[in-house]
């Protein structure tokens, strides 16, 4: 919802796809007054399981970004639809144990999916870090190994980003206290477009 958010400020359409049954993006645009809605347009898919990515083709001509909101499931039909028609995927993990052996799951899609899907790209994104815990250190020793490229940009963990989706904005919205969140969803809408070639 970040980049979602960034990209739109930037200028271009964008779409959000809620493919999670839990609706988190939904209910994230629906917290926004109606006097300031939230800079993208969301729209819940995930009834359309295995069929997402043809559901997503009728949104194409309409905008200039759309962004997939997966659910955390790799045996779940809805990543590989996905995938099936995306230029770029995003993993953001947590530095930890656990979603490293969630994202070996992942991976494997990933991978499955490459073989038809000759030019999708990936990048792992590291969110809500603690740059100064061992745990984070050691997943970043393990990183280079995982078979999927580190983005540059790593995300915090930081109050704000969940106040903004209480309010149903981007950091962007919380002015000066957010300037190191907010340059951070800057940094990765500025990598993403660099990976996508973008203008
Ligand atoms: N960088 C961050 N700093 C602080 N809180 C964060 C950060 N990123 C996410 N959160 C909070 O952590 C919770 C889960 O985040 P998020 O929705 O990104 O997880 P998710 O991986 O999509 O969850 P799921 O795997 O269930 O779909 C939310 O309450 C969110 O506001
Ligand atoms: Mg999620």
């Amino acid at each position: 919802m970040q980049l979602a958010g960034a990209i739109a400020r930037r200028g271009d359409r964008v779409l959000v796809v809620d493919a999670d049954p839990q609706g988190t993006a939904t209910r994230w645009a629906a917290s926004a007054e109606d006097n300031h809605p939230f800079p993208a347009s969301v729209v819940g898919l995930s009834a359309a399981n295995e069929k997402v990515h043809r559901e997503v083709k009728k949104f194409i001509d309409d905008y200039g970004y759309i962004i997939i909101d997966c659910p955390p499931a790799a045996d779940s039909p809805v990543p590989q639809s996905a995938l099936l028609i995306a230029d770029l995927v995003l993993v953001p993990i947590i530095p930890s144990p656990l979603d490293m052996w969630a994202a070996v799951g992942i991976r494997q899609v990933i991978f499955n999916v490459g073989d038809i899907n000759e030019g999708l790209k990936s990048r792992l994104v590291l969110n809500q870090c603690q740059p100064n815990t061992t745990m984070t250190q050691e997943t970043l020793e393990v990183l280079p190994e995982f078979g999927i490229e580190l983005a540059t940009t790593q995300i915090r963990h930081r109050q704000v980003y969940r106040q903004s989706a209480v309010f149903g904005q981007t950091v962007h919205d919380f002015g000066g206290k957010a300037s190191a969140a907010i340059a951070e969803v800057e940094d990765l809408t500025s990598e993403v477009f660099k990976i996508l070639g973008s203008k």
